[in-house]
């Protein structure tokens, strides 16, 4: 189950250069590569002659040469060659995505392209804002991606998954609050008086308890920002504290396999290489926690034979009304297209 008419986070853009690179997102083949001016370009991977596919072809010039017959198309995705003939046949073209290169990452339009939206994108500007320091990288998940958006909106698993870097159990006994605008959710928790994780405690060295905030944010298909703040208890002092975002978005490949690209960006000790180092490496190793959990839980969900129902608790409200949101955006460009096929079969 995929919204096609939405974002999903092809590639980091260093990722993607003048060689031909394949990528698959939900269900569908793309072939990225960089035009000599530098703008990224996506097309189907699959040559509308034989379906071979392009990405094992060559770029001549900022056109791609399939590699079984040679026919070539441009970055527009037309056909400017067919080897052995002038005419070009009129269907001849490969299908070309909708890109955009924003904050470090290449973000994909899987659906219409009249319909693509800059505007639906997720504000991730911190990946890049002056003030704020990145690291991050690309996690491939054996998963379905709700699993991994559910991880992200759901943080109390931090008491049990991540007691050696961002969890203990202070999280368990307050409760999230949580509400929908419109095709966003929004899920908070604020801890007040609360000892400080391991890794807080690494990087900011805090002597007593902290008040500790997050603040998440859900927008479709699939990406999760949350801000994460903590500050000696009692205190505004910001600049004895922890602030950072954790950016995630999770590309579906397939219905069992995703993506999983993250960064961590923070406002404080900007010039510290080593602590930028000490946070990805902490943060990868947080997250390899939740995929060896993820890919655990898909393999019980696929082989449960009695496909029983989950049982919610009252931790779950914000992955539920992510959940729906989705499935009223399938339905809805599910019915259109149906009203698309009876319009053109009525015409
Ligand atoms: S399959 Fe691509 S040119 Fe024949
Ligand atoms: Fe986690």
């Amino acid at each position: 189950m995929f919204i096609k008419n939405g974002w999903y986070v092809a590639a980091w853009g260093h990722e993607i250069g003048r060689e031909l690179t394949q990528r698959w997102i939900i269900g569908e083949p793309l072939v990225l590569y960089r035009t000599q001016a530098g703008e990224v370009v996506a097309l189907e991977d699959r040559c509308p002659h034989r379906r071979a596919s392009l990405s094992k072809g060559r770029l001549v010039g900022d056109a791609v040469q399939c590699g079984y017959h040679g026919i070539t198309f441009d970055c527009t995705g037309a056909c400017v060659h067919v080897p052995g003939q002038e005419k070009i046949p009129s269907s001849m073209a490969a299908r070309r995505f909708p890109v955009v290169e924003r904050w470090q990452w290449v973000w994909i339009w899987m659906g219409d392209p009249a319909a693509a939206d800059e505007s639906l994108l997720p504000d991730f500007h911190y990946n890049e804002a002056p003030g704020w320091v990145a690291t991050g990288g690309c996690i491939p998940v054996e998963a379905n991606y709700q699993l991994l958006t559910d991880n992200l909106l759901d943080l109390t698993h931090e008491a049990y998954v991540h007691g050696k870097t961002i969890g203990n159990s202070a999280i368990v006994d307050v409760p999230i609050e949580h509400h929908v605008e419109g095709n966003e959710v929004h899920v908070q928790r604020v801890m007040r008086n609360t000892p400080p994780p391991p890794l807080f405690k690494r990087v900011r060295h805090f002597e007593g308890n902290i008040d500790r905030w997050q603040i998440i944010r859900f927008n479709m298909p699939a990406h999760i920002s949350i801000d994460a703040r903590g500050l000696p208890a009692g205190t505004d002092d910001v600049s004895r504290g922890l602030r950072w975002f954790s950016i995630n978005s999770i590309t579906p490949i397939d219905e069992r396999s995703s993506l999983y690209f993250w960064t961590i960006t923070r406002c404080f000790d900007l010039e510290d290489e080593a602590l930028t180092k000490l946070i990805g490496d902490q943060i990868y190793k947080t997250f390899m926690e939740d995929v060896e959990v993820l890919e655990a839980q898909q393999i019980m969900i696929e082989t449960d034979q009695r496909q029983q129902p989950d049982v919610s608790i009252r931790a779950d409200s914000g992955t539920i009304s992510a959940r729906r949101i989705v499935q009223k955006l399938v339905e809805e460009s599910n019915s259109t297209a149906v009203r698309q096929v009876a319009s053109r079969v009525a015409g």
